[in-house]
């Protein structure tokens, strides 16, 4: 399916099941794999970003089984058995950054490399701290591949210049096996799934306000379950926002506070969104999603809140282009180190749809509410978030528009368009 058309949409009714959380289905294979056990996983994406995940630990020598579909089982007892690996991480930078922690502080080499889009992005911010922490790292300009010779390394006291869940990840999973107190702060609170788990696991880590701090720890195994990906439902609790007459539920939602920056923001856009059903599973917060068609209006984005809906902005600016007055993003100048500069990709193709966007060094401003006049064709720039959010673009859109390489949004969310044609009438 490389070219999609969508066409305006009339409204969206009912209710889904949102595909598993790509963050914390990362996490869980890659802990998993550190167990030296047995640990399964129910609710596991396969998104083609965690199934290059699940290829890496297979590499390091576990055994994968899948149990159903999105249920694996994964026997860890020979892993690390070998001392050198090649691993393919595909597109996946949560890969590349985390599994760069853990090949450097274990007595192991590894090339860790990657697609086109991959070997352009930054991995300085990787590569610093681990360098300070003595890993020995070959990289071309601070690029992929990265040729890593593990080894034993030294605690860091290190401060993030900029709030990111991988860098810091990356420095956890490297203190994990380091002795001494391996400590990290940043400036905002970004994701704090690591966190989570590796305490679920049994790991000594502590956080207090924006700092963590991890000793050397044996994990011990633990089944997981997975809740649903908040940054996929984002692509509906928008086109519920803007589509008149909607009104649709979202079940089994993540709902862990360093995640729900889209909710405080629709809020305070004027959307109606309701809580139902809270529960805590594998010591992440969860619950189904309500979405009514409101009005809405612009507002301002930036600061702290920015680390928690940082992969959900693309589709914020959809949305603003339907909500009446002005809404500024500020701050979010990392956007444009994603799968795509998503500030410059994201303004162009919003603009040759009809919308008044202008781009700014850190972010966009946008004035609504504006008919998206669409009939044309735009590129998602290999970027599946992109993708994504022009779907919901398309369904406001007076003409059709064509998606380019649709086939992007596997990266993370197979079942997009199954779900999506499931509430559209
Ligand atoms: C992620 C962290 C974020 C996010 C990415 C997934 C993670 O990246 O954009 O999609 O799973 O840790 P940064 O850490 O670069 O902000």
């Amino acid at each position: 399916m490389p070219n999609k058309k969508v066409s305006k949409a009339l409204s969206l009714k009912g209710s889904i099941v949102i595909p598993p959380d790509k963050s914390i289905s990362h996490r869980s294979a890659m802990f998993a794999a550190l167990t030296n056990g047995c640990v399964e996983v129910e609710n596991f994406s396969t998104g083609a970003d965690c199934l290059s995940t699940l290829n890496i630990i297979r590499t390091l020598g576990c055994e994968v089984e899948f149990i159903e579909e999105k249920h694996i089982k994964i026997n860890a007892k020979n892993a690390f058995k070998n001392t050198s690996y090649n691993l393919d991480c595909g597109n996946s930078g949560t890969s590349m950054r985390l599994f760069s922690g853990i090949i450097a502080s274990r007595n192991i080499e590894a090339k860790l490399f990657g697609d086109e889009s991959l070997s352009k992005r930054p991995m300085k911010r990787i590569i610093t701290p681990l360098e300070l922490m003595g890993a020995k790292i070959k990289h071309d300009h601070y690029r992929a591949p990265l040729f890593i010779q593990g080894r034993e390394l030294f605690p860091i006291d290190y401060k993030l210049p900029i709030a990111s869940a991988q860098v810091k990840s990356c420095i956890l999973l490297a203190g994990l096996n380091t002795y001494g107190e391996t400590k990290v702060t940043e400036p905002h609170i970004s994701r704090d799934h690591t966190e989570r788990m590796l305490k679920y696991f049994g790991a000594d880590i502590t956080t207090d306000k924006n700092t963590t701090k991890i000793k050397k720890s044996t994990l011990v195994p633990r089944n997981i379950k997975i809740c649903g990906d908040i940054s996929s439902a984002a692509f509906f609790m928008a086109a519920a926002a803007i589509v008149p007459n909607s009104e649709i539920i979202i079940k089994n939602v993540g709902l862990n506070h360093t995640r729900t920056g889209i909710i405080d923001v629709m809020q305070k856009m004027g959307a109606d969104i309701e809580i139902l059903n809270s529960d805590k599973i594998c010591n992440e917060e969860a619950g189904d999603i309500k979405i009514t068609y409101s009005d809405l209006t612009g507002t301002t984005i930036e600061g702290e809140i920015i680390p928690r809906l940082i992969d959900e902005l693309p589709v914020i600016a959809v949305l603003a282009t339907q909500a009446e007055g002005k809404t500024v993003v500020k701050n979010a100048q990392d956007l444009r180190n994603k799968e795509s500069d998503r500030i410059k990709c994201l303004v162009s193709e919003l603009q040759k749809l009809g919308a008044q966007i202008e781009e700014t060094p850190d972010g966009f401003v946008i004035e609504g509410k504006q008919q998206l006049k669409g009939g044309t064709d735009v590129e998602c720039y290999h970027d599946h978030r992109l993708a994504m959010s022009l779907y919901v673009a398309g369904l406001i859109s007076q003409e059709p528009i064509v998606i380019n390489d649709f086939q992007w949004v596997n990266i993370s969310f197979p079942e997009f368009e199954s779900l999506m044609n499931r509430l559209t009438c």
